[in-house]
């Protein structure tokens, strides 16, 4: 793809974990990037300097039209990628409303200004977190979409929204659905910096640096190899270039709307992962064996064919010890940043 036929992209959500990943990959890729980001919990050290950053909502349908005026190069913002919402299972049960709010109706109103600016191309941030608890060894797209929380939920109802706005408006989507993200740039620029992160890998970083005294192991009696819950973690600068390449699909293809599972396909479980951080750091993490959590499978490993087969994507960080090296760099780096501020 050419220079001349990248168009500017609007990533939502820009200053956050993914978010962040995908500017450097677009802005790699020579594509136009502007960002839109509340700040709830981003950063703005995240942002690139040299890209336009708007600090507002994605509900802001004034801000959004100067947005796609200022970002206009000949036709406008050619694609959105939406990354911004509100990740946290937990509080999303305990605080169903503010969820649908955020990832749904906010989501409708980004679908909506788009639709009137006439902006082609759309990729969402989806998860298995819509598949629920599904009792397969591998999850597919076509696997039964039955989540079973509200944030799932919340992410469910926009993949509706879109296909449906996209057969009535005529612009092409991708909802692409990230099992577990983890590790950070391997050039240090960015990586997951929000504080009271429940993400394992991110806690065991923080454990390993001295952070945290110890990290739970919630089950370990499951019916995996070593008893404890099984995970397809994908390095984030994989699925930032997933991002990129999907946007060129949908260039490429603008009658189809893509929906892809972003996993490698392969799994491991929670000691494995405290294992590779204790063989890296020789820290030695202290572990607590808790009970199961509600709600939480033995194993979510996606079947990634499609996403193989779609793309021209070879992952180049799909090894565990990789994704534990670049997140465990990027924790000194924020201790520092940190330390500087
Ligand atoms: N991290 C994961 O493992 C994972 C897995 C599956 C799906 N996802 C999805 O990926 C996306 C990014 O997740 P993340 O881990 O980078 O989270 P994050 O919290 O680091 O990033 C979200 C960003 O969106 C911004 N934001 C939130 N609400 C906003 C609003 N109304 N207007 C403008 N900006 C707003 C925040 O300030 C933040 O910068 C989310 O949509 C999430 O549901 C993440």
């Amino acid at each position: 793809m050419t220079i001349a036929t990248k168009c500017p992209v609007l990533v939502t959500g820009g200053a956050g974990y993914i978010g962040s990943h995908a500017v450097l990959a677009l802005r790699d890729a020579d594509w136009p990037v502007a960002v839109i980001d509340d700040l709830s919990t981003g950063f703005a050290f995240a942002v690139p300097e040299e890209v336009p950053f708007y600090r507002g909502d994605i509900a802001d349908g004034v801000l959004l039209d100067q947005i796609f005026t200022e970002q206009g190069i000949g036709h406008g913002v050619g694609a959105i990628m939406h990354f911004a919402g509100s990740v946290v299972v937990p509080e999303s049960v305990e605080n169903p409303l503010r969820y649908y709010d955020n990832n749904t109706a906010r989501s409708r109103a980004l679908i909506e200004a788009a639709v009137h600016a006439g902006v082609p191309h759309f990729i969402f941030s989806s998860t298995a977190a819509t598949y629920g608890v599904p009792d397969v060894e591998k999850v597919a797209e076509d696997t039964p979409q039955q989540p079973i929380n509200p944030y799932g939920w919340s992410k469910l109802m926009t993949e509706r929204m879109l296909a449906d706005a996209s057969a009535a408006h005529g612009f092409n989507y991708g909802a692409l659905r990230y099992f577990n993200v983890a590790g950070a740039d391997p050039d240090g620029r960015t990586g997951q910096s929000t504080a009271g992160a429940t993400h394992l890998i991110k806690v065991a970083c923080e454990a390993a640096m001295g952070k945290r005294e110890s990290v739970a192991i919630f089950g370990t009696d499951y019916d995996t190899r070593d008893g404890t819950g099984v995970r397809d973690y994908i390095h984030v600068s994989d699925l930032a270039d997933a991002h990129v390449r999907t946007l060129e699909a949908l260039v490429e293809q603008p009658d189809r709307s893509l929906t892809m599972n972003c996993g490698y396909g392969r799994g491991f479980s929670v000691r494995e992962v405290l294992d590779s951080i204790d063989r890296i750091t020789g820290a030695g993490i202290v572990r607590r064996e808790e009970q199961r959590r509600a709600g939480d499978p033995a194993r979510l490993i996606a079947d990634s064919s499609r996403l193989q087969e779609t793309l021209d994507w070879t992952p180049r960080f799909a090894d565990l010890d990789t994704i534990v090296r670049h997140a465990l760099e990027w924790e000194r780096r924020l201790a520092n940043l940190r330390e500087e501020a």
